[in-house]
């Protein structure tokens, strides 16, 4: 796995001394009242682990699974809620998760879901903004890392559905996308 990366943009100690502060942060803000955390499937998943284990609040836990389709021009990018049951969010004050804020389409579509279905506030948490013209106005109100328009992979980011499990931020090389 190692061997189909170019280089590593952010190693694994870097990543968590960020989140010491993030979460710092999210306590100074939020840790007065019960949060319910909502994480979106499954890039956030490890960055997920990592924050919640330096809150040490009560808090809840739920996910929810989204499929972006990116049609043939950027314009025409839907988000598609694919679970049965959303969590329950009515009144909740939720930090919504992901692994990365790129055309804001996901956090916009899953934000603007929690709000019609009646939270009380939405907060976004995300590891990695990429500084780019996003298609949907917004912006993460806690992001750890800023970013390039680049693709990434690791920590809980994908290409193709592998990749996640590696403890840092990288590149793949240019000859993985072409196998
Ligand atoms: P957005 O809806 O365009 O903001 O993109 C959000 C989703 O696209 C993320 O949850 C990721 O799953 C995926 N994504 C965006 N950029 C990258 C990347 O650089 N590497 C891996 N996945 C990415
Ligand atoms: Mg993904």
């Amino acid at each position: 796995m190692d061997a189909d990366i170019e280089k590593v943009l952010i190693d694994e100690e870097v990543i968590l001394r960020r989140l010491d502060v993030m979460a710092e942060r999210i306590l100074e803000e939020l840790g007065n009242e019960e949060i319910l955390v909502v994480g979106i499937l499954t890039g956030a998943l490890v960055f997920m682990a990592d924050l919640l284990r330096r809150l040490p609040v009560p808090l809840q836990i739920e996910t929810l699974s989204v499929a972006s389709y990116h049609g043939g021009t950027e314009s025409s990018g839907v988000v598609k809620f694919l679970d049965a049951k959303l969590p329950e969010v009515e009144g909740r004050n939720i930090l919504l998760c992901d692994d990365i804020l790129d055309t804001g389409r996901t956090l916009k579509a899953v934000r603007t879901k929690l709000m019609e279905m009646g939270a009380a506030r939405v907060k976004t948490a995300v590891l990695l903004s990429k500084d780019k013209d996003r298609a949907e106005d917004v912006e993460a109100d806690y992001y750890a890392f800023g970013m390039g328009d680049e693709f990434v992979v690791g920590y809980g980011l994908d290409y193709q559905g592998r990749y996640r499990n590696l403890p840092y931020v990288g590149v793949l090389k240019e000859e993985v996308y072409s196998r």
